[in-house]
């Protein structure tokens, strides 16, 4: 199937129509400027113009950086405040005149990884994707099935969430070398590894395209190994995500 895959992110909307079977790209990636402020209102009609730009016809299904929950927004950490209880799929759909599916961020850019990229060989036991960007988002998956909505950059740690130690923004904000701010992940990861104790842990977002700077900072007792999908990731599993809701509509 072919179908619409969109990022949303804080600083891009990325989307490009997805070959659902292979992962690949059918067109090119197109990114526009997230609007500023990011209202629900601002960013549907992003999408919109995204949606017309690409000159396509169909569903769509994005990646959304927050918690969302049949529909619904949850949470805020990274994006506008009146986010919160906004009805998203209702939202983009009405905009689009299109049926629009949602879910994490880190919920699909994990699923692209687990089919296509770096996790497609760890179909057994217990994988955690962890996207560190803004935020640090976080999928987990048991035998290659995700447990959604998991919010593993916002477990406690050092007094506050963990994404403001060790997020990518952190690194940033904070001028930290990549060996330095290698350190603090590691604390992290190690900190996740004793609470979940999985087999592999993938990293995936901006800071996994340089995981050789930081990779010899990483001490902890699990296989780390860095994405493969890269900046397509949120995309390619969103497409993904949009045709397996279209499946379960079929079936209902
Ligand atoms: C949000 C997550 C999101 C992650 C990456 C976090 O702050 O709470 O829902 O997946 O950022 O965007």
């Amino acid at each position: 199937m072919q179908l619409l895959g969109v990022d949303i992110g804080g600083s891009g909307i990325k989307g490009a129509i997805v070959d659902t079977q292979t992962g690949e790209l059918v067109t090119e990636r197109l990114r526009i400027k997230t609007p500023s402020p990011a209202t629900p209102e601002a960013v549907a009609q992003t999408l919109k113009e995204l949606y017309t730009q690409i000159g396509y016809q169909g569903p769509v299904a994005c990646g959304f950086p927050a918690r969302v929950m049949k529909g619904v927004v949850q949470t805020a950490a990274n994006i506008d405040k009146s986010w919160i209880n906004t009805e998203v799929e209702k939202l983009f759909s009405e905009t689009l005149g299109q049926q629009v599916f949602v879910a994490n961020d880190a919920d699909v850019a994990g699923f692209a990884e687990m089919a296509v990229g770096a996790g497609r060989d760890y179909q057994k036991g217990q994988v955690i994707f962890l996207t560190i960007g803004t935020g640090i988002g976080s999928a987990i998956f048991l035998d290659g099935a995700l447990y959604p909505n998991s919010e593993l950059g916002h477990v406690i740690f050092k007094g506050d969430s963990a994404e403001r130690y060790c997020s990518d923004s952190a690194r940033e904000k904070n001028d930290l070398k990549w060996s330095e701010w290698g350190k603090r992940f590691n604390e992290y990861l190690c900190h996740i590894d004793f609470l979940l104790k999985p087999d592999l842990f993938i990293l995936g977002g901006g800071a996994s395209k340089k995981f050789e700077k930081y990779k010899d900072a990483l001490t902890v007792d699990t296989k780390v190994i860095p994405a493969q999908t890269l900046n397509f990731a949120g995309i390619i599993g969103a497409a993904m995500y949009g045709e397996s809701c279209l499946k379960q509509l079929e079936f209902k």
